[in-house]
């Protein structure tokens, strides 16, 4: 019997790798999210409007596109894109369903890389020829993608480059000429942009934002949602914002066929967090900096052990484990050991940052310090143990 799953995309090795331990590790210091609200506190930035949607919420199925009022909302956050413009819904769900819009088998693909596993994925289980856009540590040792080998990936029947600025791992970020060489790039080979844009709203610097794809770009697909900048990643909403009406309808006949339409009280959180995003993105840029704070003095005691590599923009980094000992079985042992949950690269599937030792940390977490003080613990059992 051959193998029956041959068809479907290979597992989803960073999803599993969580599963396995994210609610049962007490120190989870890998989370890609801002410290989730509770419900109560969202519910608290309610303005008059949004109580009222909520108070009289009715549980019936809701309209398709995503909710009105939320679409505008949304519409705000970038220049030249309106309501009409914008699809909610979940955000791995967005990303798997504008690829399958978009790609045809044999079409070529370029994608950044490291990366979170459906940029790619799914584009090979498409059929598509996926060529890596990979990442590179300077001559400084700051993480980064090199306009030099972009130009060499791109083909002029490329059919789509797909990139994530700030970027998961290592919160790298193009400068804004490389964005707009980019751009040009897309535009010369009529390619789709499709731009993984979860962590924007979480620059350190505010001036380093880059435009978003659907701003700058007339076939430029922005994808992002409620789970990093926001703090809201249980409400599972997200958007696809793209000027290209010719995808608003293929999309919408994928979705009808995953899960028609959002979730009614999703939707009605999602608005009110938005409303009240000017003071939730700046707290939660306050709490990545003062864990940032907390992480370089960290590695600067241990940098025997690791090495640090500041991010320019998100919620994680990409550090490295410097003592040879291959990272996934560090982590293995760190997490059984002392409950601290580290993620390893190789659930990115990328040798080079597998052979460096790298391994993710999340800065946006109010436990981030109790979790570095219990690494700390185990790192110094281990050196008495020695
Ligand atoms: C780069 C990137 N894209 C998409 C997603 C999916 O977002 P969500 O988990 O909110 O569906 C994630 C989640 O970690 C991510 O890191």
């Amino acid at each position: 019997m051959g193998d029956q799953s041959k068809h479907l995309p290979e597992e989803f090795k960073l999803e599993r790798f969580l599963a396995r331990y994210e609610f049962t590790a007490p120190y989870t210091l890998c989370c890609s999210d801002s410290q989730p609200l509770s419900q109560s506190e969202v519910l608290a930035l309610a303005d008059d409007e949004c109580r009222r949607k909520w108070d009289q919420l009715s549980l019936a199925y809701t309209e398709p596109e995503g909710l009105p009022e939320l679409r505008e909302e949304v519409a705000k956050l970038y220049n030249g894109v309106s309501a009409k413009d914008v699809l909610i819904m979940g955000p791995q769900e967005a990303l798997s369903i504008a690829m399958l819009a978009m790609l045809r088998p044999g079409d070529h693909v370029v994608v950044t890389f490291p990366g979170y596993q459906s940029l790619y994925q799914i584009a090979h289980t498409i059929g598509a020829e996926v060529s890596f856009w990979h990442m590179r540590a300077d001559e400084e040792g700051r993480l980064v993608f090199q306009m030099s080998e972009l130009r060499k990936l791109v083909r002029p029947t490329t059919r789509a480059v797909v990139v994530n600025f700030p970027h998961n791992p290592s919160g790298a970020l193009l400068s804004l000429a490389d964005w707009e060489t980019l751009v040009e790039q897309c535009r010369a080979a009529g390619a789709y942009l499709f731009s993984d844009e979860m962590y924007r709203m979480l620059e350190r610097d505010p001036g380093a934002r880059l435009p978003a794809a659907a701003e700058c770009y007339e076939r430029g697909v922005s994808l992002c949602g409620m789970s990093k900048a926001l703090g809201m990643p249980g409400i599972r909403i997200g958007w696809l914002a793209t000027r290209d009406a010719s995808l608003h309808p293929l999309i919408q006949r994928l979705h009808d066929y995953s899960t028609i339409c959002n979730s009614a009280p999703s939707e009605v959180l999602a608005l009110i967090g938005l409303r009240a995003r000017d003071w939730l993105i700046s707290a939660n840029l306050d709490l990545i900096e003062a864990n940032l704070g907390a992480a370089r003095a960290f590695f600067a005691r241990h940098s025997d052990t690791f090495e640090w590599y500041e991010p320019a923009a998100g919620s994680v980094a990409f550090p490295r484990l410097r003592t040879g000992e291959p990272v996934d079985e560090f982590c293995e042992r760190l997490v059984q050991k002392s409950g601290v949950l580290l993620l390893p690269a190789t659930v990115y599937e990328h040798a080079p940052s597998v052979a460096e030792g790298r391994f993710r940390i999340g800065l946006g977490r109010l436990n981030f310090k109790e979790c570095l003080k219990h690494l700390e613990d185990f790192l110094q059992k281990e050196k008495e143990s020695a």
